[in-house]
């Protein structure tokens, strides 16, 4: 009998980005010869029947406040019904990866939901659950769980050698692995002639124009030393054996004609739903534009600007999109791509002459990709100029497919990067120069000017263009077809390689309407941020206290809640009903400085002194001896007491707890701050305080609506430290105790060659000054750390114990090569400690680690102390404390040095050490608990 080959792959995507892994994982998995059905979770009952499926792989996002993608949503209501029975998917086994971003309070909220409701069904999970972060970069947990996972569908479907060769090795063809060894030797010669390229070509007399066509700008030069996009680290320009995947399968064809297309009737991306559209684009037209604040500088940005539009005409879809809208909803702008870069990409193809012509799109009849499809968001004819205006992002970063396309469209030298920067050894490079980099497709081409792919792999390969939303700021009740929104004018610089500064897309394309332009707009679907919440729809609203928390344009959705509020209580009075009762509301808003931005100012005062708004408390955190608190955290903790007596009161209706902004930083700083409220005021523990807080979320008592724009990540960072440096006044409020952690996790560096490089550093090190003994790290006491926690009895210490082992499993379920950590570079942090340095290649099992200790230790409701922050990998080689040492800093700090090689660990056990404790006689921390990793 032949074993079938047929199983499930099934995806819940927001804005695509589990979509485009499951593809990958499906194509895969057809090289394999395996049979694998790909769906997406809302066709379930039409396209398969979960309860009938043996085995499924899983690929879901969250999204909103921990909820689940548009397109999962009836997924989810299926297997969340209260009446099935335990056993209803006894017959299921499954894999499940999650994306999500650590940023947001609700990290990984629906992967997990999703596990813990298909196993109380009866579903066995086979491989542990992946958890991708955003923040850090998908790839660097995509890429070994897939590998897990192929290695699992091999065995489970007794693979053939052959297919289990291309299971194992997401090696590149043997044709790319030639090139990849033929381009090394002249490797040095060929990027600095990338570099060149990349800059002033003269030499002889006057210097040839380097402006770039279209966009009118010159290309920035990279570094001309040190790992950049053009420029790999020296361990992976010499890598021999890169793994790469192999390209993507293509299947378009298209045709261009020589008749002019005519894109006047055609509708928006050919009218294909996409995920959170709750009705088809409809016509306003724009009736304000108002700046509220300038920006703050011309590279900087973020000024805020009002705009305000009428919805026109009259037709089913205007009129649901009128009768849905309510307070807490958002609206998405319909914008097209900037035309300098859609001609730039055009140009770099070859195709501006015919970009207007009509464009024929078809699938290759030699396509060897399994039931290829158009996707149904290109209109068919249309023109390269409308697909690329309106169709594709080509602002979102090149995914790695997309580079592998491009390697086999580039001369040798930049085909060797770009297989760097796709191969497994290149995920860190990737993730740091291109995906953290926030680089677009035009900063690619600019980079890699060689790359010339054909237009039809482009359009396989970049992503759709998905409106952007934006809260409603006002209410029908009181403005009929007029809608408002508030918005951050977002900029981003031209630096890590970015080649030119610019708007955000849509932002520039708001910056540029004017009063009586037409625009198109989508109405997206209800989410829980609504007054009343979804759950509670139809109650009556003007009783609930509320407590809303909306610094910068996170204001704009409360002006809507308080637009209703205000019809209702207008209505209520003219009714002669009599006065409507007294309620807490409070808003928490927040700017740099009020004087200069402070977005609806009026109509928030005067909602004030109507008594919508019973709190209207400030904040501003760039004026100096404001009487402002800076930050919306610092106002609540200032008044702590009152705020958990508001939010745990036992009161019908109960409070009702909204934040909202820009800055996924928000969400976790907030979650935090009312963590340590619940600690200080009520003697909650932190694992106490975080299961009230989540049960709160759980009852959508408290919800958030928190979206990243910009350089979120910087700016969330840069939030957060100012929030941890701010001091509260301690006559009024409480000062947060500090709390010094008692245990660390680690590993220890005896490799005999790291040592005796760590001993003659020492050794010179000494002999420039003899009082640089006491700061130095023995160097039998060599290690790392991998995060520092506070346990306060043994039943801590024993879970902690536990999160460990299990952080270790699922570690090495992941990871199942050597872990090692090669240090490479001496560098110091704030003046205080000299360290060598992790080498990048060594640095992403590294990671996979720490975030592995770090879930398993939240998953077991312990916090490790630093958790918050990235993870800087690094050996601590001296200690200084400052002040007193501060004159010994200069004198040691000057030891840094980039190429000091110290040499390579094999990493083969992690302890649970005691910190404050007397060194055992081997000098080294008290040890409660060790790891041994498997030997592989
Ligand atoms: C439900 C919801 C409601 C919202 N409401 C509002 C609102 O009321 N007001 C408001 O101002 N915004 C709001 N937003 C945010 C808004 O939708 C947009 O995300 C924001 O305006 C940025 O869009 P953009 O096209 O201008 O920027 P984009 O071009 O999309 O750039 C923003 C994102 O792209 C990436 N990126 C692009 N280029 C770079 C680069 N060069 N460097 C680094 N990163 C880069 C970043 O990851 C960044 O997150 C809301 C978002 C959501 C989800
Ligand atoms: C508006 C918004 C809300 C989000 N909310 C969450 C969240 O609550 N929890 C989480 O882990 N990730 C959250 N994310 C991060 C996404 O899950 C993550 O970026 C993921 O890669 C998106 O995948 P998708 O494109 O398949 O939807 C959110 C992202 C956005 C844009």
């Amino acid at each position: 009998m032949t074993l079938s080959k047929d199983f499930l792959i099934l995806f819940g995507s927001q804005t695509g980005q589990a979509e485009s892994i499951a593809d990958q994982i499906y194509a895969k998995c057809i090289d394999m010869k395996l049979d694998p059905r790909l769906c997406r979770m809302d066709e379930v009952d039409k396209e398969f029947f979960i309860e009938k499926e043996t085995f499924a792989v899983i690929v879901v996002s969250s999204t909103g406040d921990g909820d689940p993608p548009e397109n999962a949503h009836r997924f989810f209501r299926k297997i969340c019904r209260k009446t099935l029975a335990s056993d209803f998917l006894s017959g299921l086994e499954y894999a499940l990866l999650g994306l999500g971003d650590s940023n947001y309070s609700t990290y990984q909220g629906v992967p997990k939901k999703l596990d813990k409701t298909l196993a109380g069904l009866g579903g066995v999970r086979v491989l542990p659950r992946g958890e991708a972060d955003d923040q850090v970069g998908l790839e660097l947990v995509v890429e070994p769980w897939c590998d897990q996972l192929y290695e699992y569908l091999a065995k489970r479907f007794e693979c053939s050698k052959d297919e289990k060769q291309i299971a194992t090795a997401t090696l590149a063809d043997s044709a790319d692995l030639e090139i990849v060894k033929d381009v090394l030797p002249g490797l040095e010669s060929q990027l600095s002639s990338i570099t060149m390229s990349n800059q002033d070509e003269s030499g002889d007399g006057e210097a040839p124009s380097n402006v770039i066509p279209h966009l009118g700008i010159e290309p920035i030069p990279f570094p001309e030393e040190g790992v950049s996009l053009i420029r790999g680290s020296p361990t992976i320009t010499a890598d021999h054996n890169l793994r790469i995947p192999v390209a993507p399968q293509s299947f378009i064809a298209s045709a261009v004609s020589h008749e002019k297309f005519d894109s006047t009737s055609t509708p928006w991306q050919n009218s294909d739903h996409f995920p959170g559209q709750h009705t088809p684009p409809v016509e306003a037209r724009v009736v304000t534009v108002s700046e509220i604040s300038a920006d703050i500088s011309p590279e900087e940005g973020k000024g805020k600007r009002l705009i305000e539009i009428a919805i026109q005409g009259d037709s089913p879809d205007v009129d649901s999109f009128l009768k849905d809208c309510d307070a807490g909803d958002s609206v998405y702008f319909v914008f097209p791509n900037p035309t300098k870069e859609v001609d730039f990409i055009l140009d770099r193809l070859g195709l501006l002459a015919l970009a207007d012509n009509t464009l024929k799109l078809g699938v290759d009849p030699k396509s060897e990709k399994r039931d290829p499809k158009l996707p149904a968001y290109f209109p068919n004819p249309a023109s390269l100029r409308y697909v690329l205006t309106h169709c594709v992002d080509i602002r979102r970063s090149p995914s790695r497919p997309l580079l592998r396309v491009f390697a086999e469209h580039a001369n040798d030298a930049e085909k060797r990067r770009l297989l760097e920067l796709c191969s497994a050894q290149g995920v860190a490079e990737f993730t740091a120069h291109v995906r953290q980099a926030g680089l677009s497709l035009v900063d690619f081409l600019i980079a890699f000017p060689s790359v010339k792919p054909p237009v039809d792999r482009l359009l396989e390969l970049l992503p759709r263009l998905i409106p952007r939303p934006y809260s409603v700021s006002n209410h029908q009740s009181r403005h009929g077809r007029r809608i408002r929104f508030v918005y951050s004018c977002l900029k981003f610089p031209a630096t890590t390689g970015k080649q030119y500064e610019h708007f955000g897309v849509c932002t520039e394309y708001l910056k540029s309407l004017q009063v009586g332009d037409t625009v198109q707009v989508i109405l997206k679907e209800p989410s829980k941020f609504r007054l009343p919440p979804l759950a509670r729809a139809g109650q009556p609203i003007w009783d609930i206290p509320l407590l809303l928390i909306g610094p910068g344009t996170g204001v704009a959705p409360f002006a809507s809640f308080f637009q209703k509020l205000l019809a209702h209580k207008i209505q209520h009075e003219t009714s002669g009903e009599g006065p409507l009762p007294q309620v807490k509301r409070y808003l928490f808003y927040g700017s740099r400085n009020l004087s200069e931005e402070f977005i609806l100012k009026d109509e928030l005062e005067s909602l004030s002194r109507e008594g919508v708004i019973s709190d209207l408390v400030l904040c501003e955190s760039r004026v100096p001896d404001s009487p402002h608190q800076k930050y919306v955290q610092d106002a609540l903790r200032l008044r702590g007491k009152e705020i958990v007596d508001f939010i745990t009161a036992d009161v019908t209706p109960a409070p009702l707890i909204f934040a909202c902004g820009d800055g996924k930083g928000l969400s976790k700083d907030l979650f935090a701050c009312f963590s340590e409220l619940l600690q200080t005021h009520l003697g909650k523990t932190a694992p106490e305080a975080m299961a009230l807080l989540k049960q709160l979320k759980d009852s959508e008592r408290y919800i958030e609506d928190v979206w990243s724009s910009g350089m979120s990540t910087p700016i969330a960072r840069a939030a957060k430290t100012a929030i941890k440096s701010v001091t509260v006044d301690a006559t009024v409020a409480k000062r947060p105790k500090k709390v010094w952690p008692n245990f660390f996790l680690t590993f220890r560096v005896r490799n005999q060659d790291i040592v005796t490089a760590v001993d003659s550093l020492y050794a010179a090190l000494l002999e420039t000054n003899v009082e640089f003994e006491s700061k130095l790290v023995p160097s039998r006491a060599l290690h790392v750390t991998l995060g520092v926690g506070r346990f306060e009895n043994d039943d801590e210490l024993k879970t902690a114990r536990q999160a460990l082992t299990d952080a270790i499993t699922a570690f090495t379920a992941t990871h199942t090569k050597p872990l090692e950590a090669t240090f490479h570079g001496i560098s110091n942090f704030q003046k205080r400690v000299l360290f060598g340095s992790v080498h990048p290649d060594s640095d992403p099992g590294l990671q996979l680690l720490y975030q592995c200790i770090s879930k398993s230790f939240s998953d077991n409701s312990l916090a490790l102390l630093d958790g918050n922050r990235a993870f800087h990998p690094h050996l601590t080689l001296a200690k200084l404390q400052i002040p007193r040492d501060m004159k010994m800093a200069k004198d040691l700090f000057q030891h840094r040095n980039a190429d000091h090689i110290f040499g390579t660990e094999i990493i083969d056990e992690i302890m649970l050490c005691k910190m404050h404790m007397d060194k055992n006689k081997d000098e080294f921390y008290q040890v409660l608990h060790t790891i041994t990793l498997p030997k592989l």
